[in-house]
């Protein structure tokens, strides 16, 4: 099997009908969102779920995010405490996925919540969320890559991975956040971070009036199993806090200054010139693959800020850098 690729930037209405045909049939597609591509399929049909595990490889205790076209749809499947429903009613559509109660019997089959009795649920921005609203149910939707490499931002890193693997392929273009949704659930007047990611935490503390909680180590694990700590894994090895370049090694830069030696490096990459970290996180994962392919042994990162999206850009980066468990 080749995908087909449908680029919804001239043909809009014929990707929606192919890929809820698709969708109908039981199979995942994939489909551009504003954060990264998603492997979609009917978050309510068992073998439609199976098939994103296996085409992904991914172990099956890692729950998925399903996603709704609307907050109307998501309180058919999960029930939201005031806190959650300002943030949906703000952050939605957008890169925020809540935890919420699932609600029994709603339809969500557990295979999607990996038997847990919460849900994560998201409203995406543009094409995917129409998607949902024409194919009228929810769809689960992890990244469109193989499990533990990086996330795709373009179709083509979708194609390239595993478009053998796939039927249909959706173009949006190059995904415009490009890390995926910050992650948080609430509990009483608690808020926790799971994930940091395309909104920044302050921008939900600016909606919330509370400090944001972010659990450490083995309780983030549990809380999130998704967050396993090598992920986002290139072939070479990755290393951080770069302030200095050694010869032969890919340097990705952040800024307009220069790290040391920058010209012994072997390639060089800017995540953005100017140091705005929402350029970075856009430039993230393509700059990622492409210093991959220099084919260079080590990429070296310039330090790079950790407030507002510098928060998602470093828990990547800290993830690629991480011992792999081969
Ligand atoms: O931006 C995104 O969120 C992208 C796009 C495609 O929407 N999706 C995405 O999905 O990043 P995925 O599967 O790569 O990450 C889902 C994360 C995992 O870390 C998983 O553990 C967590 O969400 N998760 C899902 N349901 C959960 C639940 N009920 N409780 C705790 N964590 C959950
Ligand atoms: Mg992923």
């Amino acid at each position: 099997m080749t995908a087909d690729i449908i680029d919804i930037r001239t043909d809009r209405d014929h990707g929606i009908e192919a890929a809820c045909q698709v969708l109908g049939e039981g199979l995942p597609v994939a489909v551009p969102t504003e954060t990264v591509y998603g492997l979609a399929a009917d978050a309510t049909n068992p073998s439609a779920i199976t098939r994103i595990y296996e085409t992904k490889g991914r172990p099956r205790f890692n729950p998925l995010i399903c996603h709704m076209a609307d907050l109307a749809m998501a309180e058919h499947y999960a029930v939201f405490d005031p806190i959650s429903r300002k943030l949906a009613e703000t952050f939605w559509p957008g890169p925020l996925t809540l935890i919420l109660p699932l609600k029994p019997e709603s339809g969500i089959h557990a295979l999607a919540t990996a038997g847990l009795d919460t849900v994560g649920i998201r409203v995406p921005k543009g094409f995917a969320s129409d998607l949902i609203r024409a194919f009228g149910k929810p769809l689960a939707a992890p990244s469109a890559n193989t499990s533990g490499k990086i996330s795709p931002t373009r179709a083509r890193h979708v194609a390239d991975d595993l478009g053998e693997k796939l039927k249909l392929v959706i173009d949006g273009g190059t995904a415009p956040v490009g890390v995926e949704s910050t992650i948080v659930r609430v509990e009483g007047d608690t808020i926790r971070l799971l994930r940091p990611g395309g909104i920044a935490a302050e921008e939900i503390e600016k909606i919330t009036g509370t400090a944001i909680e972010r659990p450490k180590g083995a309780a983030a694990i549990i809380e999130a199993p998704g967050m396993l700590a090598s992920h986002y894994a290139p072939g070479a090895q990755v290393r951080l806090q770069a302030t200095e370049a050694k010869a032969g090694e890919t340097l990705i830069q952040f800024g307009p200054e220069a790290v040391r030696n920058s010209n012994e490096a072997a390639a060089m990459f800017n995540l953005s010139p100017s140091g705005d970290l929402a350029e970075a996180a856009a430039n993230l994962f393509d700059m990622l693959k492409r210093a991959d392919a220099t084919g260079a042994r080590v990429i070296a990162v310039a330090p790079i800020p950790n407030h507002g999206l510098g928060e998602a850009i470093n828990d990547r980066l800290s993830r690629a850098a991480a011992p792999r468990d081969t």
